[in-house]
């Protein structure tokens, strides 16, 4: 890894189990946002700041196009899944790429960015008001004036939310095979909801078939928070940013004309 903030994260991994299988989930896979990310890290011509990069899904792809990009990530599996995948990218794509092992919640990178993105929801991990603030003015910082922060959640669905039958184990997603050979069933289930606070205790659970026949049975839980439009757009606004759009999805569809849909904001550093 080209560059370390250890000092503000503890040793717990939460994305330690979810590093392994998360380039091979179907869903990952196949999410429809890496071009508007790609599109937008042109527009803004660079460099841009990745909080919550992961394996690298949307990284890889913008360095690829010639953009300057940091990825920034608290979990160190995830980091070196996508350390990994750049070692094998040519010397110039691995060169516009930086990977740092940090808390989105307060870190010092030291420089500015003309934009700021948060691909497939990492800001949902953040559970209080505090947090999400601390995270906002962090971000902003980073930011140089008239810079762009891309927030990225899911838009909350309110007949799923009340819905007992997603407390059950679900299996809505496609299997699919590890390059050893292992099987993956992905299975999800919302194990708690708490409607005041807007937390959600979500499990992913893998059911892996090993070539020998051998089965496990492996949970990925968190606490996940989502937010309601007017909510965001107003803890923006509090943290210095001036929303100019908000979108339902990665085709730039407004927000509204479909449900539940996305729920993407694009804030100018105000
Ligand atoms: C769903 S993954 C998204 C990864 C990547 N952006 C993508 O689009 O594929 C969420 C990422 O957020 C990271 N994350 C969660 N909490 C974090 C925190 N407090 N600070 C930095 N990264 C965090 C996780 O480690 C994980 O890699």
């Amino acid at each position: 890894m080209s560059g370390q903030q250890a000092d503000n994260t503890s040793g717990y991994d939460e994305y330690a189990l979810a590093a392994e299988f998360y380039d091979e989930t179907v869903p990952y896979r196949q999410r429809q946002d890496v071009a508007f990310y790609v599109e937008a890290a042109r527009e803004s011509g660079g460099p841009v700041l990745e909080i919550g990069c992961g394996t690298g899904r949307v990284l890889i792809p913008t360095a690829q196009a010639g953009i300057e990009i940091v990825g920034l990530d608290l979990s160190p599996r995830m980091l070196a899944r996508c350390q990994e995948k750049l070692s094998r990218e040519p010397a110039d794509v691995q060169a516009r790429a930086q990977l740092i092992q940090a808390d989105m919640r307060d870190f010092d990178l030291g420089r500015r960015f003309r934009l700021v993105t948060t691909p497939f929801r990492p800001f949902q991990h953040l559970i209080s008001v505090e947090e999400q603030m601390c995270c906002l003015a962090t971000i902003r910082r980073h930011l140089v004036d008239g810079g762009r922060l891309v927030l990225d959640l899911f838009n909350p669905d309110l007949g799923r939310l009340v819905d007992e039958k997603y407390r059950s184990e679900r299996e809505d997603e496609e299997p699919f095979t590890m390059p050893d050979g292992r099987r993956v069933v992905r299975r999800n289930r919302i194990a708690s909801l708490d409607l005041h606070n807007q937390v959600q205790d979500v499990e992913l659970i893998y059911y892996v078939i090993h070539p020998d026949g051998r089965e496990e049975r492996l949970v990925h839980a968190f606490p996940f928070r989502y937010l309601f439009r007017f909510e965001a757009e107003h803890l923006l606004a509090r943290s210095g940013f001036q929303v100019e759009d908000v979108y339902a999805d990665f085709d730039r569809s407004p927000y509204g004309s479909k449900y539940p849909g996305e729920l993407i904001f694009i804030a100018r550093k105000a």
